[in-house]
């Protein structure tokens, strides 16, 4: 890493100190790292701490005679493999979404053309807030990596999402993007199953859930990001498709499992999808119409097991993950699920959690034969990531 250059933006958050832990971790793995201090930030740490752990100058003017004669706004913006910001407060992500360039930190996140990786962190209230959620998901959609945060306890004395990311996680986010030919899944292949399945009732109706997809599109794309050959099974949703995985689109659970059984042989079977347990009987060939006799009673027969068919057939993949998606005793059904299943692992959620079905975020719970690993809550595109550093680390 010895070639690499950051360029740490340090906010005006209670969290920023923690960004020094961050320069002295990455001092250490070699990588050279050049410091914006916001005017905020600098009520936080002092530019002497920053300039000294970074052995560089701190920048923090956008209109400085001597900074711009020694080295323009623009030419900084360029001159790093990656822009990281921590803390990203929720006034610069507002800044960043909207692109203003109004101090040096905006001015050089809208010049540059490289990966930028931000690190949000506010109390709960400001993260929960509706601007902040637009703001966060804007800037994941224009290609900024998200690091947290997570659940914890904030420095105001709340307790809840919005805490930093600790500081050797996020310097393990920015490891991973400064060597991304570290693909330890390559050679391997993974099939993921995502989505609701929808039963058909009759020609216009179907029997499905809410399930969006989202955290099994999230997995899909971790995998393949990690060099995997990803087969990503989907029921009905409306999400794009990650880069680098190949799509199949399903409506029933039976189709899920044709396709699935289609895709084998894999090293790494991950189920995500929120498969139907019952479809109905008959299907009617024309719609249903409302009758005086009332409402007709729908006959339901159980569908295939998907998770436990590929856990116990014949080209099992070496590592079957299960999801269990309950609304109580969560870890208790997931504990017999994973008995009974006969996978490897089942990662447990609390869907009565509101915003966790639909939503960006996920609190999970992994659980193997030996034990129990819980995940603070937070976005599913970490949970999608660690869960696929997990594997790797499994299968290495
Ligand atoms: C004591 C104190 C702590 C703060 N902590 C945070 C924080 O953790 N996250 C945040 O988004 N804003 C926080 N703020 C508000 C920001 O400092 C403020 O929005 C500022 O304009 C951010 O500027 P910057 O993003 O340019 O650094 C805090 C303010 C004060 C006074």
């Amino acid at each position: 890493m010895s070639d690499k250059r950051i360029l740490l933006i340090v906010g005006g958050g209670i969290s920023a100190f923690k960004s020094l832990e961050l320069v002295r971790g990455l001092r250490k793995a070699g990588i050279a790292v050049r410091p914006i201090l916001t005017a905020a930030g600098a009520q936080f740490v002092t530019p002497l701490s920053l300039g000294a752990l970074c052995e560089d100058k701190v920048y923090s003017e956008l209109f400085s005679l001597t900074d711009e004669a020694e080295m323009g706004h623009i030419q900084l913006s360029r001159q790093a493999d990656l822009v990281v910001v921590v803390p990203a407060t929720a006034d610069l992500m507002a800044r960043a979404v909207h692109g203003l360039a109004n101090d040096l930190a905006t001015t050089v996140l809208l010049a540059t053309d490289k990966p930028v990786l931000m690190a949000p962190a506010m109390n709960v209230r400001m993260w929960d807030h509706a601007a902040t959620r637009r703001n966060f998901a804007q800037l994941q959609a224009d290609g900024v990596q998200m690091i947290g945060p997570v659940e914890g306890d904030m420095a105001c004395g709340e307790f809840g999402l919005g805490r930093m990311a600790e500081p050797e996680e996020i310097l393990a986010a920015i490891l991973a993007r400064l060597a991304p030919l570290a693909r330890p899944l390559t050679g391997r292949r993974a099939i993921v199953t995502a989505g609701p399945t929808a039963e058909p009732i009759d020609p216009v109706r179907v029997l499905t859930n809410r399930s969006s997809g989202k955290q099994g599109f999230a997995i899909a794309g971790a995998l393949a990001s990690l060099g995997a050959e990803v087969i990503l099974v989907a029921g009905p949703v409306s999400l794009a498709t990650p880069a680098g995985v190949t799509r199949v689109d399903v409506e029933t659970a039976r189709d899920m499992l044709a396709a699935c059984q289609a895709a084998l042989p894999a090293d790494i079977a991950v189920c995500v999808a929120a498969v139907s347990d019952w479809r109905p009987e008959s299907v009617a060939t024309t719609k249903t119409k409302k009758t005086v006799q009332g409402a007709p009673v729908l006959s339901l027969v159980e569908n295939p097991d998907i998770l436990a068919t590929l856990s116990q057939g014949p080209a099992r993949p070496r590592l079957v993950i299960g999801f269990a998606a309950e609304t109580d005793q969560v870890e208790t059904y997931a504990q017999a699920k994973l008995a009974r299943k006969g996978c490897d692992w089942i990662i447990a959620n609390d869907v009565s959690i509101a915003g966790t079905m639909g939503g960006d975020d996920n609190a999970v719970a992994i659980l193997r034969k030996d034990g129990i690993e819980r995940w603070p809550r937070t976005s599913k595109t970490d949970v999608a990531r660690k869960l696929a550093e997990t594997i790797a680390l499994e299968l290495s």
